[in-house]
């Protein structure tokens, strides 16, 4: 008697969506972008949080290796090998998913800039939760222009603080478009943000963010 079989395959936004619920903290999806630029042997790691206006915004720079066009491709895919492949014992990365699934616990939309140490010319790719409800699983691939800009504005944002890094040129940039539980938070609750953070333990990650206005961690 022959196999009966059903198709099961996902939908790519309902799937992404569970997810990004699966317990991961603000913290710990910046610890495993960290992860990742300590294993690509960056020295600085400039992560800055725009929290002033919604949507809030977060920039993850590392002047690691960085990574070619070809390499940045497979990085965004989920995932990004097998976990099965050896590792070099100086890899921190075990599942190839964590940039993808720590960025989607925070965000709907994210953008990876990244070029090889020495390069001049970044490339850039968006994972899109509002392209993924079209039933297809793609990311964006960047135009010159798109990525000209998110470099402007991580500069522009950059330069506006009084600890910016001097000298720093990041060869991998993860863009975060949208912190939406916080955003959400806010709406909600429209209450005095700093009385409702100091006045309950409701909101740890608001308390977070505001920490995190401007982290720098040199490893
Ligand atoms: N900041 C970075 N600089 C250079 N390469 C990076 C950077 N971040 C990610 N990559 C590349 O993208 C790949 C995928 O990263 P991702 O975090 O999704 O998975 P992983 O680190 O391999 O495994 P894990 O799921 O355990 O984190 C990495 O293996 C690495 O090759
Ligand atoms: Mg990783």
């Amino acid at each position: 008697m022959n196999a009966v079989y059903e198709d099961v395959t996902p939908s790519p936004a309902d799937l992404i969506r569970s997810i990004a619920e699966q317990g991961y903290t603000l913290q710990a999806s910046l610890a495993d972008l960290i992860d990742n630029s300590i294993s690509a042997n960056a020295t600085a790691i400039d992560i800055l949080v725009c929290a002033e206006r919604e949507p809030f915004q977060v920039f993850i720079a590392d002047n690691g290796n960085g990574m070619s066009e070809e390499e940045l491709s497979v990085a965004m895919r989920l995932p990004s090998q097998s976990p099965l492949n050896q590792r070099s014992t100086h890899d921190l990365g075990r599942f190839g998913l964590g940039m993808k699934t720590a960025s989607f616990a925070q965000t709907r939309r994210f953008t990876v800039l990244s070029k090889k140490v020495g390069d001049q010319r970044y490339s850039g790719r968006t994972w899109d939760l509002s392209l993924l409800e079209q039933g297809e699983w793609k990311i964006a691939v960047n135009n010159s222009d798109e990525i000209t800009k998110l470099l402007s504005k991580y500069k522009e944002e950059s330069r506006s603080r009084d600890n910016e890094l001097e000298g720093f040129e990041p060869n991998t940039l993860v863009f975060w478009d949208g912190l939406h539980k916080f955003e959400e938070f806010i709406t909600i609750e429209t209450v005095d943000v700093h009385t409702y953070v100091y006045n309950t333990n409701k909101p740890l990650h608001m308390t977070c963010v505001k920490q995190l206005q401007r982290a720098i961690c040199y490893c």
